[in-house]
């Protein structure tokens, strides 16, 4: 299967026209949107679709993931927690960026509110369009493992 352009992409219900304006963004750029939902507007996990979507990311089943919760934070920790996935909050794009560049983040979350629709899709844009850089930043990369107290 070729991954390279797909994006998976959830949310829970804080973030459910934020999610569906991203998928309109990225799919008019060329990106092939795989978008689990939520769809209908009650009161769910967050863990749940967030590590629905990162368990498409980690098989190689979509390139990258984007996910969404009310501040972002709470869908991040759960992505976090499938082995493979590096997702990061953002609210700015210089960091949505730098992600790419320095961490190789394969996931990004977005706080529906914390930040509004026209600085969401820049921060999407910006994620989408950097790559990872390699060299010694995939030396400190890899060494992002599970460690003990
Ligand atoms: C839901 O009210 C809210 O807690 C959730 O969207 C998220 O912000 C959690 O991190």
């Amino acid at each position: 299967m070729n991954t390279t352009n797909r994006i998976a992409l959830s949310s829970d219900h804080a973030a459910i026209p934020l999610r569906q304006a991203i998928a309109a963004h990225i799919a008019a750029g060329g990106w092939e949107v795989v978008d689990i939902g939520p769809t209908t507007p009650e009161s769910t996990h967050y863990p749940k679709h967030g590590q629905a979507a990162a368990r498409l990311v980690a098989s190689g089943d979509c390139r990258l993931g984007i996910i969404l919760c009310g501040t972002g934070q709470g869908i991040m920790m759960a992505a976090n927690k499938v082995k493979g996935i590096r997702c990061g909050v953002c609210s700015d794009t210089f960091s949505a960026r730098m992600i790419r560049q320095h961490n190789d983040a394969n996931m990004l979350s977005i706080g529906a509110r914390v930040v509004g629709e026209g600085l969401a899709l820049e921060i999407v844009d910006a994620f989408l369009g950097a790559e990872f850089e390699g060299g010694r930043h995939a030396t400190r990369v890899e060494m992002i493992e599970p460690a003990g107290a």
